[in-house]
């Protein structure tokens, strides 16, 4: 089976093609982020829009690459929420037609599901159960995965999702947007010695996560401290010591209380190489830095799971702006 995906439920716009026997054939990903950069975040009209322009060119050269037809396609994937309603609505209009007009199999995608089984499309995929930590710019969750479908909550953040505190953070430290990845590159050059930021909840029993203190106290630190090259990166490496350490040890507690071994992380901050570097004696599966931020072959991968099952959409274009991610 050959499944077309589309992610576009933010400010990235990815495309690609995963076969069954052959695995992902290519992807192809344009980010939006130069258009909102002047704005310090994402302009909702402006990443519709820009979807629209840039969806259609980027399926024909991504099948183009891969020397595929559209006759060739055997289904179609799209993100259809969690996200920004009018970015979600782009790929769910194309993907659903395409699939009218070439009467193939459709079916839209929940992003979160999209992440947590990007590890799959590496070399040495995970096997069911595992644990999956997933940190992005909008959640922070940690979940039982049994198989596809089969998701339990076991804890969330109760504010800033990690992904937001980086980018807060790195804003009040004039990194820009988002600043995730500049943020942590500034950390390498930071005193781990001078600042001690707290760990948040880490010592209360639970799962659950709080992160807007840590932008709070970076915020302090700055008023006291100033803004000079060395401050800054100490505090960076403050705050990304203090969020690496509440997640690990998080992530082991879960494991724990679910009696599991394997952990799988997935969402942008598992682009980071702090926290990379801190759960590498763990049984943890990480996705390739590319698949970790949005993209279209997690999209096209969780469909053609979902398609194999046996799955599909009708012919109604919806999408779910707001989508609880439990079993679905
Ligand atoms: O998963 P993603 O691409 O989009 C959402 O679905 O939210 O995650 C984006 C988030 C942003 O907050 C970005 O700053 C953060 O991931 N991020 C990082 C790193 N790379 C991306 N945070 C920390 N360290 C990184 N290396
Ligand atoms: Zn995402």
């Amino acid at each position: 089976m050959l499944v077309l995906g589309i992610e576009t439920s933010c400010d990235e716009t990815g495309i690609a093609l995963y076969h069954g026997e052959q695995g992902l054939l290519t992807h192809t990903l344009y980010s939006q982020i130069d258009i909102h950069t002047p704005y310090g975040g994402v302009v909702p009209e402006l990443a519709s829009r820009d979807h629209i322009r840039k969806v259609t060119p980027l399926i024909a050269e991504t099948l183009e690459k891969a020397g595929i037809s559209k006759g060739q396609l055997d289904g179609i994937a799209y993100t259809a929420g969690p996200g920004l309603v009018g970015a979600l609505l782009v790929g769910a209009t194309i993907g659903r037609t395409l699939g009218w007009a070439l009467n193939i199999p459709t079916i839209g995608v929940h992003h979160l599901e999209g992440h947590i089984l990007a590890a799959f499309l590496e070399e040495n995929p995970p096997a069911f159960p595992f644990v999956a930590l997933l940190v992005s710019g909008g959640h922070t969750l940690l979940i039982e995965v049994k198989g596809i479908g089969q998701y339990r909550l076991l804890g969330e953040t109760i504010d800033d999702a990690v992904g937001e505190a980086f980018d807060k953070t790195a804003k009040l430290l004039g990194l820009g947007y988002p600043g995730g990845a500049a943020l942590s590159l500034l950390a390498k050059k930071g005193n781990p010695e001078r600042f001690k930021f707290p760990r948040p909840m880490l010592d209360r029993p639970g799962l659950d996560f709080s992160f807007s203190g840590l932008k709070t106290c970076a915020l302090r630190t700055v008023e006291k401290h100033g803004l000079d090259d060395q401050t800054r990166a100490d505090i960076a490496r403050a705050f990304q010591d203090a969020v690496v350490e509440t997640l690990v040890t998080k992530c082991k507690r879960a494991l724990r209380e679910v009696n599991l071994s394997r952990l799988v992380i997935a969402g942008g901050v598992g682009a980071n190489y702090a926290l990379r570097e801190a759960l590498q004696n763990l049984d943890a599966y990480f996705p390739r830095l590319e698949f970790c931020t949005d993209n279209g072959a997690m999209i096209a991968y969780a469909g053609y799971m979902r398609l194999l099952m046996g799955q599909q959409d009708d012919l109604a274009i919806q999408v779910y702006p707001r989508w609880p991610f439990q079993s679905h």
